[in-house]
């Protein structure tokens, strides 16, 4: 357990200034991958976050121009751009929540797993920038494959001696989007009415809805049932084909993105009955890591929820994804200790 009490009570008190002067909280955010597909479209909307102050964007290329082009919307959030490995420690000073959209993405063909050799390295290099100048910060991990860079973030932080696990999450809230999206339209429902909670972990079988669980409450034939589960788990594919070559989902990550950041600012400022799916350190499951709710608070992942009642259909679809599931973790882990 590695907060720094100092840290934690000087901004607490620049919150509670800020509040009490009837102000925004103000947030310090950094985008590492800003000039990228995902990271273009966040800047913009993390710009128009009123929980925003302070947003500081890194990429190894591009990153001033982008800078320079945000900067000019009248929203209240500061930007300031970082360029290359030189200014990662610039970058990541201070900062409340650091989102790491950094790394290649699939090509068709491609499995999430594929891009391992590649984002693995990226994402362990600037966890070590994030486990040395802003080890209290939030992390909002997006690079894939998730399943393993969520484990390697995990033992960076290990080793550095600032690993909190309630601060660590794996972003599937884009699973969380498809899936109300998809049930929506099977039931004719306005999808913002719907909610679908997905378990398990972000690629191909670990991505498992629990349309048991749908809010509002409802029922599915069998063949709806096998529809929507496939539809929800290949919805990245989906992309990847139609866009094929051009990369993956980018518009609709990062407002999957931006709607799990905002998640994490409002529980950073303390408001109550946030909850949102994530992939994080569990105990749900035998496996360290797992995507359930998770109640987000001022320390991050505060609550971790149990799956609740599961139909024979999630139970054998569960069964699956922990069988895959274990094999990605393992690997991420193996690649720091090896
Ligand atoms: P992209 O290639 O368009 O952008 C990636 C950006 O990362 C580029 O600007 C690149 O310069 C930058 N980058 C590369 N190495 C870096 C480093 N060491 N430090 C900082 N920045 C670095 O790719 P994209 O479409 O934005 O996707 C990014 C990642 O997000 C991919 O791994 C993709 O698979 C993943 N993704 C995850 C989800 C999810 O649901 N979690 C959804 C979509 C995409
Ligand atoms: C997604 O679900 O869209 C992302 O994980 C990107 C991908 O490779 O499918």
């Amino acid at each position: 357990q590695l907060s720094n009490p100092q840290m934690e009570e000087s901004s607490a008190l620049r919150r509670a200034e800020c509040r009490a002067k009837g102000g925004s909280p103000g947030f310090k955010v950094a985008i590492l991958g800003a000039a990228g597909g995902i990271g273009q479209p966040l800047a913009m909307l993390m710009k128009m976050n009123p929980l925003v102050s302070v947003l500081h964007l890194y990429d190894v290329v591009n990153s001033p121009g982008v800078t320079a082009d945000l900067s000019h919307m009248d929203t209240g959030a500061v930007v300031r751009g970082f360029l290359g490995q030189p200014q990662l420690e610039s970058a990541l000073t201070g900062m409340d929540l650091v989102i790491i959209p950094a790394g290649v993405p699939r090509k068709p063909g491609m499995t999430r797993d594929d891009l391992f050799n590649i984002n693995a390295g990226i994402v362990k290099t600037l966890c070590e920038g994030v486990a040395k100048c802003c080890p209290n910060a939030i992390v909002n991990l997006i690079s894939n494959p998730v399943n393993s860079t969520v484990p390697i973030a995990a033992e960076v932080f290990k080793k550095a001696g600032t690993y909190d696990p309630k601060r660590l999450l794996g972003v599937t809230t884009l699973d969380v989007v498809r899936a109300n999206t998809f049930v929506a339209e099977v039931l004719g429902l306005d999808p913002r009415e719907v909610n679908v909670p997905v378990v398990g972990g972000h690629a191909g079988v670990t991505i498992l809805p629990l349309l048991s669980q749908v809010k509002p409450p409802c029922s599915f034939t069998p063949e709806e049932t096998e529809y929507l589960t496939n539809r929800i788990q290949n919805g990245g594919t989906e992309v990847v084909e139609a866009k094929a070559g051009a990369g993956s989902a980018t518009l609709s990550m990062a407002y999957a993105a931006v709607k799990f950041a905002d998640a994490c600012l409002r529980g950073l400022r303390g408001d109550a009955g946030i909850v949102e799916c994530a992939f994080v350190a569990s105990q749900v499951t035998e496996l360290p890591f797992f995507a359930t709710k998770v109640r987000l608070g001022r320390c991050g992942a505060e609550e971790v929820f149990q799956l609740g009642p599961l139909n024979e259909y999630e139970r054998v679809g569960l069964e699956k994804a922990k069988k895959e599931l274990a094999g990605s973790i393992q690997k991420g882990v193996a690649f720091i200790n090896k």
